[in-house]
């Protein structure tokens, strides 16, 4: 089935960019925000995953907080109007200035990675006369079975602070005076499709809680990060990820303790769906054993089919011939500068529109110059 397009608003727009369906946006926030308030979760959305600021200010409307790793995803949530007690700032190298913009708009909290860091945050809070609230990022190893370039949560990843070494990071911070620790943080990877990983996190981090409870420190906070994955094989049966299911899994296999606030940190999930890349096929060219379709978009505008071999669903939404097989390809000068091999394609010829799918999540944000290529523009269906 292909996806429902505004082809005849498309016409006269330069290619490629990013059109993001708000409709299918709306749909997943709200969805999102039902399942969540069940159980009295906190959300806050990954701004990783699309930074777009027409994107933030409609996940703001409904309510969300933010997941930031850098001091500059701190500036885009605020000026996009999120509030700073719901910001969480992750990330294993924290610079001083960025560690200073949070301390200075009085974020909810700073997620550790390890323990120079604390340290770190701890002096620059106290040079302010303030008493910054931590959460200790826990490396949970627990295999998410996903792509090993996005998987974090095992021992040999740079993520978070190892199980071995509880003991003595709750020693560092117990001589520490301007930070206050409110939390646990986990995060064991993204575009996780195996629902089971998320139990084997919630028995971890039960087991981290009593650790931390038998020294008899207790927090508010727990966090469990993002991860939960789309379905890029069938965006169109599935433009809404099954959240229901997915907050369901904690609620049945983690025992919040009394007064506990539980938070996540979905990014794919939320923005994955309503994006895609539209692009032109510039060429067919008929090579000796196969087609290609050469389009105006390459990596420099989605990078993650050549970085991490990722499937997105290609269409082309100009035509409704019968087609062909073709190797979809961008213009950049590097062989892995290719969309999908062997996809089958309404036929194709010069001028057609071409959508890369799932684009919504690590897609625009991930865009570069190179080539001295131009950055994508976007557009939102409700303002074309
Ligand atoms: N929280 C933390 C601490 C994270 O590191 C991440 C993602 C998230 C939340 C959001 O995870 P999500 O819900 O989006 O899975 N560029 C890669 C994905 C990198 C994910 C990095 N961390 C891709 O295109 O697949």
């Amino acid at each position: 089935m292909k996806g429902h397009f505004p082809i005849n608003k498309f016409k006269g727009l330069t290619t490629p960019f990013y059109y993001y369906d708000t409709q299918i946006l709306r749909e997943t926030l709200a969805l999102i925000r039902e399942e969540s308030s069940k159980y009295h979760y906190h959300i806050h959305y990954a701004v990783k995953a699309n930074a777009n600021p027409g994107i933030l200010s409609i996940i703001r409307e409904y309510g969300l907080g933010a997941d930031c790793v850098s001091g500059g995803e701190i500036q885009a949530a605020l000026a996009a109007g999120f509030p700073a007690d719901k910001i969480v700032f992750a990330g294993v190298g924290k610079a001083d200035w960025e560690i200073k913009v949070g301390l200075d708009s009085d974020i909810f909290c700073f997620n550790v990675e390890s323990i120079p860091e604390v340290v770190i945050i701890d002096e620059l809070a106290g040079a302010r006369g303030k008493i910054a609230n931590i959460a200790l990022r826990i490396n949970p190893e627990v295999d998410a079975h996903t792509h090993h370039y996005i998987t974090t949560g095992l021992k040999e990843n740079k993520f978070g602070i190892n199980l071995s070494q509880l003991d003595e990071v709750l020693d560092v911070v117990s001589g520490l005076s301007h930070i206050r620790l409110i939390g646990i943080h986990f995060h064991i990877g993204s575009q996780i499709t195996d629902l089971t990983a998320f139990q084997a996190a919630c028995s971890r981090m039960t087991e981290v809680q009593e650790h931390f409870n038998r020294r008899n420190i207790f927090v508010e906070n727990i966090n469990f990060g993002g991860g939960l994955g789309i379905d890029y094989q069938n965006p169109n049966d599935h433009p809404v990820p099954d959240f229901a299911a997915y907050f369901a899994i904690f609620n049945k296999y983690f025992q919040a303790q009394p007064g506990q606030a539980i938070h996540f940190e979905p990014g794919r999930s939320v923005v994955g769906q309503c994006g895609s890349l539209i692009s032109s096929v510039l060429y067919v060219k008929e090579g000796s054993s196969k087609k290609f379709a050469i389009l105006d978009a390459g990596f420099t505008e989605l990078i993650r089919p050549a970085l991490y071999d990722a499937y997105h669903a290609i269409e082309n939404i100009s035509s409704d011939e019968d087609g062909d097989v073709y190797d979809v390809v961008g213009p950049i000068c590097e062989s892995s500068d290719c969309f999908g091999k062997e996809v089958t394609l309404n036929k194709v010829s010069r001028g057609n529109l071409v959508a890369l799918r799932s684009a919504g999540a690590y897609g625009e944000i991930m865009a570069s110059q190179y080539n001295c290529r131009r950055l994508p523009v976007s557009y939102f269906s409700d303002l074309l």
